[in-house]
């Protein structure tokens, strides 16, 4: 799975020049490959890409609740617009606009088994410097305690400190920390689930063959390499190359 994250970036210029562009490097395709465009380019997203190579579409992040909550997008809407996906968690939504792990849990139990949830943990560099990732990991992972959760429930690793920066864990450190968060997943939630993980955080299609052939890492989640076409197609052609 290769999930592409434009975060606040794109235009109606962009997104035609995108679909060409992807279009034109793509050898094929057998993964769920998808972007999640600001959702204001939903429609527009679409209708270029009906002209190109099938791509899947999602949400960069959903409100819990509807109503008189102004500038907020509800999962009913979502599932309207037959989106994909939605990414919760996000370490810009948890640092920028102060999400905590309770308000994340109440839009993990409003997407559950409508919209394919995916859900972003990650450790700051002070964090992983003092060698508590995993426990900051179990923490933010707490949210699933107890539910049920759909099937295609996925996780992605994003380490904060990895994110638009140009560092990355070892690519065996990625592994290890995957292999966790599955058991830890498995352990807490009701259906036992163990989830995909993807990996997040300054991946391109330099670095990207390195994480897909770790045992454990089931895509990735793509923020800056995401918003050119072609780059993008160049990191989907890597991962359908990868023999697992
Ligand atoms: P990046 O962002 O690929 O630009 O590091 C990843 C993300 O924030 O999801």
């Amino acid at each position: 799975m290769i999930i592409g994250n434009w975060k606040c970036n794109g235009s109606n210029e962009m997104i035609v020049s995108w679909c060409a562009d992807y279009d034109r490097e793509l050898n094929g395709n057998d993964a769920y490959v998808a972007v999640a465009p600001p959702s204001i380019y939903f429609s527009k997203f679409n209708s270029e890409n009906k002209l190109s190579n099938i791509v899947g579409w999602g949400a960069q992040d959903v409100d819990h609740l509807d109503g008189s909550r102004t500038g907020a997008i509800s999962v009913d809407m979502l599932v309207d617009t037959e989106c994909g996906f939605s990414i919760i968690g996000h370490s810009e939504r948890r640092q920028i606009f102060n999400e905590d792990n309770s308000l994340i849990r109440e839009k993990l139990k409003s997407l559950n088994k409508r919209i394919m949830t995916i859900l972003c943990i990650g450790e700051a560099k002070e964090e992983n410097d003092k060698g508590i990732t995993k426990d900051v990991l179990k923490d933010q992972l707490e949210i699933v305690n107890g539910l049920e959760l759909d099937t295609e429930f996925t996780v992605a690793y994003e380490p904060v400190w990895a994110i638009g920066s140009g560092l990355t864990p070892e690519p065996k450190d990625i592994n290890e920390i995957h292999k966790y968060i599955k058991d830890v997943v498995q352990s807490n939630s009701e259906n036992n689930l163990s989830p995909k993980v993807l990996y997040g955080g300054s991946v391109t299609d330099k670095n990207a063959e390195s994480f897909f052939k770790e045992e454990f890492v089931d895509g990735a989640l793509i923020g800056g390499a995401s918003l050119d076409g072609s780059t993008y197609a160049k990191i989907v052609n890597i991962f359908n190359g990868i023999d697992k």
